[in-house]
């Protein structure tokens, strides 16, 4: 361990010497920055997931310095962590936004991100999400209030976006027909399969044969043969995203070549491409150490895009996960302690309906007590820390299923009722995922900065869920 200066606050921090966030143990209790997370807990209840502002923004900041020879267009992937405030942030630090939905879209807004930087991904775009992102559609009384509550401006509601990355050769038909028939005109880019396996499970894997994504280099071509002269949907870009949780730059580099030799092939038969969008995927630190830092991807994919940015052409990146995961923990209690059989079970007040990765994807979230004896101060964030009088258990949480569990079989300092844990890497697809499933609230949010804490999502209560079932009688 070492003593590192937190730059942003000067507060002397004890920092894990590899880890990837400011969250640390300060005197055997966790911190969030200069923040107590008991305290946190304490004052908002349990589950809650508590972002990092400085490490999300150091995260940001360390991206856009590895990829600067490039100059990219760097579009936060805001499915992995859509709050506001939180968007708003990244916004600060000049992210774009990579938006799915309307939804997505309409968050990306308020968080303040200019139209000409939100480009809009995804295989489903409805006619609505298409007028809204066209900028053709008109807001309600209560958007243009909520919009003003964070700052912005109605006009900021109905700015087009940059670029619809479509996906097939029917969404870009409805596309042109849509954008006439509001009198807009739009700039998009085809999503291509490269046909490279990359990512970390089955479910996150989108460029191979059997993927629903994009379409096949050929088509592609076909496309720019069939559509290039058109102007009210300008075909100016060629998008992909290989997979999620990559991290080797290997299977990058491979696919990146494929698009860029698409990329000539296009402009040789006359496209006229502005953009070149190579997703997001980078992994993060689920582990200590075990993605490859944006450093290696920037150095291995920088010369190859290098020459197509001097003639002109904008990158644009999609990270959500590597600026994110490690940016944020979920805090949840231990309601009861039990031995079953051979086993022993810790159940926490969060389950699969507030982290639903370990069950869905079996994803390692390293869970660590908030409060630990001076000998159980993690060094490494692994499954089996080598640290003496740790206990094995299964840390589930209270949901109604055998699939419910955050870790199985861990080694963990032992744990008794009302102890608080942490659960790490959970600022990507945490919160992003969380269900009522049971009838349970969704939790709070929380935003640390410094010496200070700030709730940015307030946690549900029953009333809530019940609004609008009874607002429908
Ligand atoms: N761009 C596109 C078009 C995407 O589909 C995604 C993620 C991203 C960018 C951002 O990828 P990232 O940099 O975060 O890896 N729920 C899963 C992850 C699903 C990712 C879907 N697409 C999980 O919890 O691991």
């Amino acid at each position: 361990m070492s003593v590192h200066e937190n730059e942003a606050h000067g507060m002397p921090y004890r920092l894990l010497s590899c880890c990837m966030d400011q969250f640390v143990y300060r005197d055997s209790v966790l911190f969030g920055e200069g923040v107590n997370l008991a305290t946190v807990a304490d004052a908002v209840g349990t589950p809650c997931y508590v972002y990092s502002r400085a490490t999300l923004e150091d995260h940001a900041d360390k991206l856009a310095g590895a990829f600067g020879g490039l100059n990219p267009l760097i579009c936060f992937a805001v499915k992995c962590c859509p709050n506001v405030h939180v968007l708003r942030a990244l916004v600060g630090r000049g992210l774009g936004m990579d938006v799915v939905s309307g939804g997505e879209l309409y968050r990306a807004r308020l968080a303040g991100a200019p139209g000409d930087r939100i480009v809009f991904a995804g295989v489903g775009k409805s006619d609505q999400e298409l007028r809204e992102a066209l900028g053709a559609w008109t807001p309600t009384a209560e958007q243009i209030a909520q919009a003003r509550a964070m700052g912005v401006g109605p006009e900021a509601l109905v700015e087009p976006i940059g670029c619809f990355n479509i996906e097939s050769e029917q969404e870009y038909e409805v596309l042109a027909g849509v954008a006439r028939a509001a009198g807009k005109t739009c700039r998009a880019a085809i999503r291509v399969n490269p046909k490279v396996k990359a990512g970390g499970h089955a479910h996150i894997t989108t460029a191979t044969e059997e993927s629903k994504f994009g379409v096949m280099p050929e088509q592609a071509l076909a496309m720019f043969k069939r559509f290039g002269g058109e102007s009210t949907v300008r075909l100016t870009g060629l998008h992909m995203h290989i997979g999620s949780s990559i991290l080797d730059p290997g299977p990058y580099v491979e696919a990146v070549k494929r698009l860029l030799e698409l990329a000539d092939a296009a402009m040789a038969a006359g496209a006229r491409l502005s953009t070149l969008d190579i997703g997001g995927g980078f992994g993060a630190d689920y582990s200590t150490g075990d993605a490859a830092p944006a450093a290696e991807f920037a150095s291995a994919l920088t010369p190859l895009l290098e020459p197509y940015v001097k003639r002109g052409i904008r990158v644009v990146l999609e990270p959500g996960r590597t600026i994110a995961a490690n940016a944020g923990v979920l805090l949840t209690r231990v309601l009861y302690t039990k031995v079953n059989g051979r086993k022993k079970f810790v159940v926490v007040d969060a389950g699969m309906n507030t982290l639903i990765r370990p069950s869905l994807y079996e994803a390692f979230h390293f869970a660590w007590p908030v409060s630990v004896a001076p000998q159980h101060e993690p060094v490494r964030r692994t499954a089996s820390p080598e640290l003496p009088g740790l206990e094995v258990c299964d840390l589930v949480g209270p949901v109604c299923e055998s699939g419910d569990f955050l870790a199985r079989d861990r080694m963990l300092p032992p744990l008794v009722r009302g102890d608080l844990v942490a659960v790490y890497a959970a600022g990507a697809y945490g919160m992003a995922m969380a269900s009522r499933y049971n009838s349970r609230n969704l939790p709070a949010e929380v935003m640390v900065s410094g010496d200070t804490f700030e709730v940015i999502r307030r946690g549900e209560r029953d009333e809530d869920q019940l609004a609008h079932e009874v607002a429908s009688r």
